[in-house]
C-alpha cells in the first residue's frame, strides 16, 4: 500500500492542505480562502467563503472548454426501447430552459423543489435546473406511498412539486398524480405549483392554474433561460430523506462546495472515471447512489452517464445490464448486490454475459448492502473484471471504504469493502468509546471532522443531527453500522446496529413499519424484524399480538396488515409476512428482543439476555420464527 497509504495518511494529517488541493478540480466564482471551519456548528463546514455553482461545474464549464458536442447523458429505456443521447450542449440548453421556467414560477435561491420522477432525463434536468438557480431539490423515490411523500413535503415545504405522470414497473404503470393528490390531502403544506411531465403511457389530469405541464415551462423561447446563481459553498444543494431510527424520515442535507469537491475526488480516486469515460450506475435517482453517481459525479468530471429505466431481470431478460454496457461502452457498472443476485438466479451460467461485447467494462462496483462472498465470486468469475465492494450511506454521499482503483488497486478480500477512502478515519469503537484492536467488532465510527461532501446537518434540525450521529461518542460520527477492521486496515461491515434494514438495497426503517402495524385496531403490540433473504439480502417480517377480544382470522389480518404497510409506506417496503403471536419477548425493562428474534429467524441459536422477562416466550416463538413458510 504505497500511493493509497500515503494519500490516506496525508488526508488525515493535513485535511486542509489535502482538500484545498482537491478543490482545484472545481471551478469557483470565488476561490475559498478557508478550507475548513472546524468550529462552525454543528460539526464544521468546508470552504465557507468559496462561491460556486454545481450546475456550472456539471455542464457549462465543459461546454465553455470545447466539449459541447460530447455525450453527457444517455437515456436507455428497457420498457419503451428509447435510446437518446444528450450532448453537454443539449443538456445545458434544457436545464437552462427549465431553470428559466422555474424562476418564472417564483423559485429562487434557497427555495425547495420536491421532485418525484422515475428514471427519465427530465428528472436529471429538473435536479440540475434547481442547482442552477440555487433552489434546493428533494427527490422522492417513486416506490413510496402518499403518506411518505406527504411527510417529505411537510418537512421540506417546497414552492414547487415536479412529477412525471407515471413510472413504469414490470406489468404496471404507476401513476404519480393520484399519489401526489393523496399526499397533498394529508400534508399541511401546499406548494405554489405542481408541474407535471406528461409521459405517453399515462396522462395526468391538470386542474386549475397552479397545475402546469412541464412542456410549457420547457418550450424554447417561452422564458429567458436561467444563468447560474453564485452560491456559497455551504448553501444547500439538496435534501434527501432517508430512514432513521424513528418513523420520521431524516432530511440529509448536502452542500454545494464540499459535495462537488468530494465527488470529483471520488471519481478519480475510487472509480477511475474521467472525461470521455462512460459510467453506468443502475440505481434510481431517488436514492443517494443515483444522486451522486447517475447525476452529479459523472457530469462534474465531464464523463458520460447512462440513465437506465428498467430492471436487471425481466425487462425483458437477465441480459439487460450487459446489453446496456455493450451498447454504450460503459467502463464502469455500479449497482447493488441484489441486482447481481437477481441476474445470477435467472442466468446462473452467465449465458447472457457471453452474448455481449463487454470489452469496455473495467470494473463492477457494488454497494448499498452487504456483498455476500458467493455473489462476489460469481460476478468476478462470470465477468472477468474486478468486483469492487464499497461501503457508504446517504449521509456520506460518497464512499467511506472502497478499493481505491484510481490511486492504487489493492488486493480484494471477499466480505470486505476494502480500506477507508482518503478523508475518512474509520475505527470500530467499544461501548466505552475506546478504539478497538484489529478483529474486534464494535460500532463503526468516523473521526470528526467528516470530509467534504458528507452531511453538514439534518434539514432544519441540528439537534436531531447531533442526537443521531454525534452524541454517542464525542468527537466521532456514529455510522449506525457494526463491524471491525482487520490487521491490514480492511473494513468489515457486519450490519446495522439500529432498526434500519436493507431490502433489495433499499434502506427502510422497521420502526416506521411497526408504527403502521400498531395503527391497526386489531393490534395491541407488534415488532418488525429484518430477516435474511437469498435475493433481497433482508426482508421485513412482522409479529403482532392481538388486542383483547379480536377474533379476525389470522390470514385475513395478515392480508390487511400487509396491504396497510403497502399503502402507508409503499410497495418498496416489501412486507409480505405477519404472524399473530401470543406475546413478544421482552427484557424486564420492557424492551422487545428484536435482535434475539432476528437471530432465531436466521437459523442461529438466538442469544437470550439474562435480563429477559420470561424466557418461555422466546421458546414458544422459536417454531414460528424458524418456519420459513414463504419459501
Ligand atoms: N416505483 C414504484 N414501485 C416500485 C419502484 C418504483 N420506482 N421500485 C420498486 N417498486 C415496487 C416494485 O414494483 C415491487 O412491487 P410489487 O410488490 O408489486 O412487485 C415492490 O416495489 C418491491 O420492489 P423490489 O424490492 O425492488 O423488488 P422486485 O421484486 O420488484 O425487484 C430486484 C427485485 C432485485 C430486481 C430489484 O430490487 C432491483 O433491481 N434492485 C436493485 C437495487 C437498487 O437499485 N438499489 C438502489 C441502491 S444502489
Ligand atoms: P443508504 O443510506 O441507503 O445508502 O444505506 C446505507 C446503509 O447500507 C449502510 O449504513 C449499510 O448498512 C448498508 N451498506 C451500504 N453499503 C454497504 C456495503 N458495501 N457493505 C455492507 N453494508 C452496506
Amino acid at each position: 500500500m504505497g500511493a493509497y497509504a500515503d494519500e490516506h495518511r496525508r488526508s488525515l494529517e493535513d485535511p486542509e492542505g489535502f482538500w484545498g488541493e482537491q478543490a482545484r478540480a472545481v471551478d469557483w466564482f470565488t476561490r475559498p480562502r478557508t478550507v475548513l471551519d472546524a468550529g462552525a456548528p454543528p460539526a464544521g463546514r468546508w470552504f465557507p467563503d468559496g462561491v460556486l455553482n454545481t450546475c456550472y461545474n456539471a455542464l457549462d464549464r465543459h461546454v465553455v472548454r470545447g466539449r459541447a458536442d460530447d455525450p453527457a447523458l444517455v437515456f436507455h429505456s428497457a420498457y419503451s426501447g428509447t435510446r437518446r443521447t444528450y450532448s453537454y450542449a443539449d443538456l445545458l440548453q434544457e436545464v437552462a430552459q427549465l431553470g428559466g421556467g422555474l424562476r418564472e414560477l417564483g423559485v429562487g435561491p434557497g427555495d425547495r423543489v420536491v421532485i418525484s420522477m422515475p428514471m427519465v432525463p427530465e428528472a436529471v434536468i429538473a435536479m440540475l435546473a434547481c442547482a442552477r438557480l440555487g433552489a434546493v431539490h428533494s427527490v422522492v423515490f417513486g416506490g413510496f406511498a402518499a403518506a411518505e411523500l406527504a411527510a417529505r413535503i411537510d418537512d421540506a415545504r417546497p414552492k414547487v412539486v415536479l412529477i412525471s405522470s407515471c413510472g413504469l414497473e414490470p406489468g404496471r404503470v404507476v401513476e404519480y398524480k393520484p399519489l401526489l393528490d393523496a399526499a397533498l390531502e394529508r400534508s399541511t403544506h401546499r406548494p405554489d405549483y405542481v408541474v407535471v411531465h406528461q409521459r405517453p403511457e399515462a396522462t395526468a389530469e391538470l386542474r386549475g392554474e397552479r397545475e402546469l405541464d412541464l412542456a410549457v415551462l420547457m418550450r424554447p423561447g417561452q422564458f429567458q433561460p436561467a444563468g447560474c446563481a453564485e452560491l456559497a459553498a455551504t448553501d444547500p444543494l439538496y435534501i434527501l430523506y432517508t430512514s432513521g431510527t424513528t418513523g420520521k424520515p431524516k432530511g440529509v442535507v448536502r452542500d454545494h462546495g464540499g459535495h462537488a469537491v468530494a465527488l470529483a475526488y471520488s471519481m478519480r480516486a475510487v472509480y477511475d472515471v474521467g472525461p470521455g469515460d462512460v459510467m453506468f450506475t443502475a440505481s434510481d435517482v431517488g436514492w443517494v447512489v443515483g444522486h451522486s453517481y447517475i447525476v452529479y459525479a459523472p457530469l462534474l468530471v465531464g464523463a458520460t452517464t447512462v440513465l437506465y429505466e428498467g430492471k436487471p431481470v425481466g425487462t425483458p431478460d437477465a441480459g439487460a445490464f450487459w446489453r446496456v454496457v455493450s451498447e454504450h461502452r460503459a467502463k464502469v457498472l455500479f449497482t447493488a448486490p441484489t441486482a447481481i443476485r437477481a441476474v445470477r438466479r435467472a442466468d446462473p451460467e452467465g449465458a447472457f454475459v457471453r452474448r455481449y461485447d463487454l470489452s469496455s467494462l473495467q470494473a463492477l462496483f457494488l454497494a448499498g448492502e452487504r456483498l455476500d462472498p458467493d455473489t462476489f465470486a460469481w460476478a468476478g468469475e462470470t465477468l472477468g473484471v474486478p468486483v469492487v465492494d464499497h461501503w457508504w450511506q446517504t449521509e456520506t454521499g460518497w464512499p467511506i471504504a472502497a478499493n481505491p482503483r484510481g490511486l492504487e488497486p489493492l488486493p480484494l478480500k471477499p466480505g470486505s469493502p476494502s480500506v477507508p477512502v482518503p478523508g475518512y478515519d474509520v475505527q470500530a469503537l467499544g461501548p466505552d468509546g475506546a478504539v478497538l484492536p484489529a478483529g474486534e467488532d464494535g460500532a463503526l465510527c468516523l473521526r470528526l471532522p467528516l470530509p467534504p461532501g458528507t452531511l453538514p446537518t439534518v434539514w432544519g434540525d441540528d439537534d436531531r443531527f447531533r442526537r443521531s450521529y454525534l452524541d454517542a461518542f464525542p468527537g466521532w460520527y456514529l455510522s449506525g453500522d457494526g463491524g471491525h477492521l482487520d490487521e491490514d486496515g480492511y473494513v468489515f461491515v457486519m450490519g446495522r446496529t439500529d432498526d434500519v434494514i436493507n431490502v433489495a438495497g433499499h434502506r427502510l426503517s422497521t420502526g416506521a413499519m411497526e408504527a403502521v402495524l400498531a395503527s391497526h385496531p386489531a393490534v395491541a403490540e407488534c415488532a418488525v424484524i429484518g430477516v435474511a433473504d437469498a435475493l433481497k439480502g433482508q426482508v421485513p417480517r412482522g409479529l403482532v399480538v392481538l388486542a383483547d377480544g379480536v377474533t379476525t382470522p389470522a390470514g385475513q389480518l395478515e392480508a390487511e396488515l400487509v396491504a396497510l404497510v403497502r399503502s402507508e409506506i409503499g410497495p418498496v417496503a416489501a412486507l409480505r409476512r405477519v404472524d399473530v403471536v401470543a406475546a413478544l419477548p421482552k427484557t424486564r425493562s420492557g424492551k422487545v428482543l428484536r435482535r434475539t428474534m432476528r437471530e432465531i429467524a436466521d437459523g442461529g441459536p438466538g442469544v437470550v439476555p439474562s435480563t429477559v422477562e420470561d424466557a418461555d416466550v422466546v421458546e414458544r416463538l422459536r417454531p414460528v420464527l424458524r418456519d420459513d413458510r414463504a419459501g
